[in-house]
């Protein structure tokens, strides 16, 4: 299993660090177009090998992208990251030639890639991918809703004053501050709802500090977030890697599933070694459906920017 990961800033640096502790994947590749920068990312993540117990082999190049040939995965992480006060969106006009350059270079050298999309306003650049590449729409997908959900539980499992791993929850929708539904309805602990446990209006403030957990990190940390970014992306790959056929909201092409056409956004799929098996369609009530079509239109308003 071959993954290449494009960008080798902070979220594509860790997306390879914990592929490689989860030692699944025989081999990284990392690209960059700043000269040594993967070469020295990889260089400095196989010096932890012995202390962390891993085998993938982990490589970088400034470029050649004959190196990432017969890749299984990529994952796209290029592109510039979000400044504080920043939304995605601004990062189109930038972002938006440099995803459809990588992505052209990658497929040139591994004609049956799975693409994992993470650079931003992801949904418009997953979106973008499809346009550019029209390769089957299982083989393109967004990372926006793991990331978010896991954002989701973080917040839930603070409300409650329980671990993470007690509850479950979903954020489906456009990966912005304004288009995020994270599904309040279905949230659990240990199979109850929520709400057994914290009132509604302190679910509403749950929703609220997900929605913005992007940014509330970028303002802390004067650029994008990292460690959790990394974390999802490498949980999908595991998940095609390993045929694991896991759950997570994610940016798919859709075809009249959720009443959408034309459009990538957040829904739940199935995820194993086809990248998109399945679209999953939840019987959502009449004010969750009409968030996701307002939160369809602001990503098509943001898709219409696009030159393809
Ligand atoms: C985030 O931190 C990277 O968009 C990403 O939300």
């Amino acid at each position: 299993m071959k993954v290449t990961v494009v960008g080798a800033g902070a979220v594509g640096a860790s997306c390879a660090e914990y592929i490689a502790i989860k030692n699944f994947a025989s081999e990284v590749v990392i690209i960059d177009i700043k000269e040594n920068f993967a070469e020295g990312k990889a260089m400095d993540l196989m010096q932890t090998a012995s202390l962390m117990g891993f085998d993938t082999k982990i490589s970088g190049s400034t470029n050649d992208y004959s190196k990432t040939a017969g890749s299984d995965i990529a994952v796209i992480t290029s592109g510039i990251p979000r400044k504080p006060g920043m939304t995605r969106e601004e990062l189109i006009g930038i972002n938006a030639g440099i995803v459809k350059s990588v992505t052209q270079s990658v497929l040139e050298h591994s004609p049956n890639v799975i693409f994992i999309v993470v650079s931003n306003p992801m949904d418009t650049m997953a979106y973008l991918t499809h346009k550019a590449l029209g390769i089957a729409r299982n083989r393109i997908i967004g990372m926006g809703g793991a990331l978010d959900s896991a954002r989701f539980k973080y917040r839930l499992a603070e409300a409650l004053g329980c671990p993470s791993s007690d509850v479950n929850g979903i954020v489906i929708g456009g990966h912005s501050d304004t288009g995020m539904i994270p599904l309040t309805r279905l949230a659990v602990r240990n199979s109850i709802p929520v709400t057994k446990f914290i009132s509604e209006e302190r679910l509403n403030e749950v929703m609220e500090a997900t929605k913005v957990g992007g940014a509330t990190l970028t303002k802390m940390l004067g650029t994008s977030a990292w460690y959790a970014p990394g974390a999802a992306v490498s949980s999908m790959v595991q998940s095609i890697a390993c045929d694991q056929k896991k759950m997570f909201p994610c940016s798919a092409l859709l075809e009249g599933e959720y009443g959408l056409n034309d459009i990538s956004i957040g829904v739940p799929c199935i995820i194993g070694k086809d990248g998109i098996e399945k679209i999953v369609e939840l019987d959502l009530n009449d004010a969750e459906k009409a968030k996701i079509q307002e939160s369809a239109s602001a990503v098509k308003k943001t898709n219409g920017l696009l030159e393809v």
